[in-house]
């Protein structure tokens, strides 16, 4: 089945305010340079064969290049984004008006949560983050709305704030190693979820994760990631993985990397 996937230029893209500990507004950001490596990343997806759809930028949005954010899609249902931080309350009408358009099924929101930044299915499951974004009574929301497992993972490190900075889908159909992630982002008891869940999950060096490596997005074949996560990447060919190296250094500087900038959607 063709992957769908939905993107949003960074037209406005800059770092004017500082919502998570990778933005530095005092460093002037290159809008050109991530306008390159935004087109790169959706002439990747391209070449995979991906129906790639856009959302137009609001000028003001200067995140909402973080497609991923803009809410969930599973079973041509999107649950609308909540966000936490007033800079971003506005992309949620944003996307949910691209999702009406689209004629999905559209639940809103009644609680704070980051999209797909933090719902991330993995086979019949939803694994959901929470601990800096996400309001944990979101999680039994999603499971409302979308009729699945939702399985909470409390992530505990700052830098990793979203759960698709810490966690990566490698396999969206599941299975023991389906999955890629940073057991030092997680507390205790998420970790033992995890090991449980995923005994053979990928596990990924720290100075990977902090080049957001996790922030790839894979169809279960081909994992387009970023290239200075070598390890990681080296990992994945092992395991039989395609990959795809895009470079969005310049999105880095506002938190977010490859799979931020990509919202899948799912029929
Ligand atoms: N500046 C954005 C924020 O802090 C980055 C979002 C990154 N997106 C993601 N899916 N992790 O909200």
């Amino acid at each position: 089945m063709t992957v769908s996937v939905l993107m949003c230029p960074p037209t406005h893209f800059a770092v004017s305010y500082r919502i998570n500990p990778w933005m530095r507004p005092e460093q002037p950001t290159d809008a050109v340079l991530a306008l390159a490596q935004w087109r790169n990343l959706r002439a990747a997806y391209r070449d995979l064969g991906f129906d790639v759809r856009l959302v137009d930028p609001s000028p003001g949005l200067l995140d909402m290049v973080y497609a991923a954010n803009g809410g969930t899609v599973i079973d041509g249902i999107a649950l609308t984004a909540r966000f936490r931080h007033a800079e971003r309350a506005a992309e949620g009408p944003a996307y949910a008006a691209w999702f009406r358009s689209a004629g999905l099924d559209v639940h809103d929101a009644h609680h704070v949560n980051e999209g797909e930044g933090d719902l991330l299915p993995v086979g019949a499951t939803i694994y959901a983050g929470s601990g800096f974004r996400t309001d944990p009574r979101a999680h039994d929301e999603a499971a409302r709305v979308f009729g699945r497992e939702v399985v909470g993972l409390r992530l505990i490190d700052p830098r990793f704030y979203h759960l698709d900075t810490a966690f990566a889908v490698l396999d969206p159909a599941g299975g023991p190693g389906s999955v890629a992630y940073l057991p030092s982002a997680f507390d205790d008891a998420s970790q033992e979820v995890l090991r449980f869940r995923f005994p053979d999950a990928v596990i990924v060096t720290e100075p990977d994760a902090a080049v957001l490596g996790l922030n790839c997005f894979s169809d279960g074949r081909t994992v387009v990631h970023a290239p200075q996560a070598e390890k990681f990447a080296a990992e994945l060919a092992e395991r039989g993985f395609g990959t795809v190296g895009i470079d969005t250094s310049e999105l880095r500087r506002g938190g977010g990397g490859i799979k931020c900038a990509t919202l899948e959607l799912r029929r």
